[in-house]
Parts: C-alpha cells; structure tokens; sequence
C-alpha cells in the first residue's frame, strides 16, 4: 500500500469519461493518412470556426496580460447574443467546466443528482467526483423524459436535475411544458442547450422567472470552438453571483474571449453553416434509413442516433475507423448497441454511407 490509501476510496474505482479520439493517434493504424480522417465522433463543426477567428487571433497582440478574471466584456458580449442581461451570465472553458462549477456549488456528499438516462455522461462523471449520488430515471423506448418518474424522483437530498435538450446521444427535445412541470418542482434545474442553435429551442427567456432554472450553452459546436474551450450558462443572478465566487480565476484564455467577439461579429456566417449542416443532417437521416441494418432516430441536434440491428456496433465501430471514418459506438445496458454519428460535410455523408452499404452488402 502506497499512495493509494491517500485517494478518495468514492473514487478508487472510477471510472472516467470516455472522450472522442484525437486523429493523431491513429497515425499509421488507419488505412488512410491521418489528414483524410474523417471525424463523426465528438458532434465538432465540420466547417470550423469562422475565418474572422485566425485573423484575429494572429493579429492580437498581448497573450502575454492575464484576461479580465471578472468577465466584465464577455459577460456583456453573451448577454446580447442571449438576449438577456449581463447578470445572468457566467462563463468558462467549456459548458462542461460550468457542469462542474454548478455541482460544486450545489452538491455536498450524499446529495442527490437526478439524470434522464441515456444522456450525456460528463453529468454522471462530475457527480461523482463532488461526492454526490446519482440517481437515475429511465426515458421511454423513444427516449422522452419521463416526467412523472422524474418527479417521483425528488427526495429532500436532491440538488439537481439535468436536462439536455435536444438530448445527447438520442437527439431528441422536451417540450418545453414538460420542462417547466419540473421547474415547479422548485428544484434546481440545468438545461443544457448545447445544441440550441440547431434546435431553435430554448427556454432562456424564461430564466428571469424563476430562482431555480439554469441553462447551458457552448460555442464547440454552432460556432466551431470545440478546441478553443468556451461556454457559458444564463443564470439567476444570484446563483451568477455564486458562480463567479467559486470559478477559477483567468478560467478563460484571451484568445477564447477574441474568439467570442469574432464569432459574434460573423453571426449570419456561422447560421449559414449552422444551415447546412442541419440539412445534412436530414439527408443522412434520409440515407441511413435505407440501410435494413440500422436504425436511425429522428434528431434536433447534429448527430443522429442509431441502432445497429444486424451485427456487433463496436464491430462496425471499428470497421469504420481502419476506413479512415470516426463515430461513436456504445454498448452498455441503456444503448446496448448503439452508433452516434455526427452530420458533417456533403462529402463526408458520400464517403461514410458507401462504406455502410458494403458492410450491408458484405453481410449479408
Ligand atoms: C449535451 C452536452 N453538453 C455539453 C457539452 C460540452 O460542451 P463544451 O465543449 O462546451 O464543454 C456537450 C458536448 O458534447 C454536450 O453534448
């Protein structure tokens, strides 16, 4: 015995959070060169960020000054484009750097954390590290959120709901009815709108009203920042307040902070793309339904759920990736054999349903 007994025993068997992989590291295990890769994995923005982004970030001038620690710019920048005051808004590196800054806030050891499963799993893996216990609700065979289970749920020990909406991995929205029927509850719920621009849906013009209702939102994924690291959240002011308290200073690099003032000013570009790839999304959705060994699910977000009907999903999983081509598989007992992929550009729907259809064909 080492160090070991030094570690948290919640967390001596935990395990951790599986991220999408790096092309870099398929260099020469893949049979194309790792620059034709093609990446479904990680629900990324195919078309990148908006050029305005590289000119800006090559031409600023003082990396070497801490950014402003109190967001005083950042906040005003996302309060305009959320059509909300600068109050309500807190930011940091990634929205899942505020999942964690929100259990921190809320959760002590054996508080409870409700999840709608399947969903997104970083809620999981930073309940556990706060200590909290999760307590999960199942959806329906479409993947709805349960409403009366989830209520059902509530104990005097539960801190938080979390509700992605759409939803990741499944793709599916709330209505927003649904949403507020749990608001009522009076416990504290985060919405995550990770995918808002895609889904139009949003309850933020709605945060104002209540002291318990807070939303997510990322630049990874309309915006194209996924490698820059920023989100934000629109708050309550006085949980804002909080938030703000407990971040870590300088938590967000300048060149993200450029990054958002750059995007903002490109706006109807990056709808435009936002465009194209939800119409690609409805083509591959259109495609993958051809294919007798897949099933995909209707979605709102950038991705599109399937499941595998004929044959093992890592298998496919893996067939995909030696072809130059990433997704995501899952195989545990909520999406027991399951592929996410993510709508990329026209070409990239070309190339990975030519490869869908020989695994059909080959397959019998
Ligand atoms: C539902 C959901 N929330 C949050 C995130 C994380 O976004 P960020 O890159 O801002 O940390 C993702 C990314 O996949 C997501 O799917």
């Amino acid at each position: 015995m080492g160090i070991e007994r030094l570690i948290r025993p919640d967390l001596a068997n935990f395990s951790g959070y599986s991220a999408s992989t790096s092309p870099d590291t398929l260099e020469g295990k893949v049979e194309v060169p790792v620059e034709s890769i093609i990446k479904l994995d990680a629900n990324e923005n195919p078309y990148g960020c908006s050029p305005g982004v590289n000119q800006a970030l090559a031409a600023y001038p003082s990396f070497g000054v801490y950014p402003d620690a109190g967001q005083t710019k950042l906040r005003k920048l996302l309060a305009g484009y959320a059509n909300i005051a600068p109050e309500h808004i807190v930011a940091s590196s990634g929205s899942n750097r505020l999942i964690d800054l929100i259990l921190r806030l809320f959760v002590e050891a054996g508080d409870e954390v409700i999840n709608c499963v399947p969903t997104f799993d970083i809620y999981r893996f930073s309940t556990r590290i706060c200590g909290g216990t999760l307590v999960e609700v199942l959806r329906d065979e479409d993947f709805a959120v349960n409403i009366k289970a989830v209520k059902a749920a509530i104990t005097k020990r539960t801190k938080i709901i979390f509700l992605a909406n759409p939803n990741n991995p499944t793709g599916n929205v709330i209505p927003q009815k649904d949403i507020l029927e749990i608001v009522d509850t009076g416990v504290p719920v985060v919405v995550d709108e990770a995918y808002y621009e895609f889904s139009g849906e949003t309850v933020v013009p709605l945060v104002s009203q209540y002291e318990n209702l807070m939303v997510l939102r990322t630049f990874s994924k309309w915006a194209g920042l996924a490698g820059l690291r920023i989100g934000y959240g629109i708050f309550p002011p006085k949980i804002a307040d909080y938030l703000l308290a407990i971040e870590m200073p300088y938590s967000i690099s300048m060149a993200a902070l450029v990054a958002v003032q750059e995007s903002l000013k490109d706006i109807d570009y990056l709808m435009g793309r936002v465009k194209a790839i939800i119409a690609e999304r409805e083509r591959l959705f259109a495609e993958l339904k051809k294919l007798r060994f897949l099933k995909p699910y209707p979605s709102q977000a950038n991705f599109i759920l399937c499941a595998v009907l004929n044959g093992e999903a890592r298998e496919l999983w893996q067939k995909l990736q030696n072809r130059g081509i990433l997704v995501r598989y899952f195989d545990k007992p909520l999406l027991r054999n399951f592929i996410r992929i993510s709508a990329g550009k026209p070409e990239h729907t070309d190339a990975l349903i030519r490869v869908l259809r020989e695994v059909e064909e080959t397959s019998g």
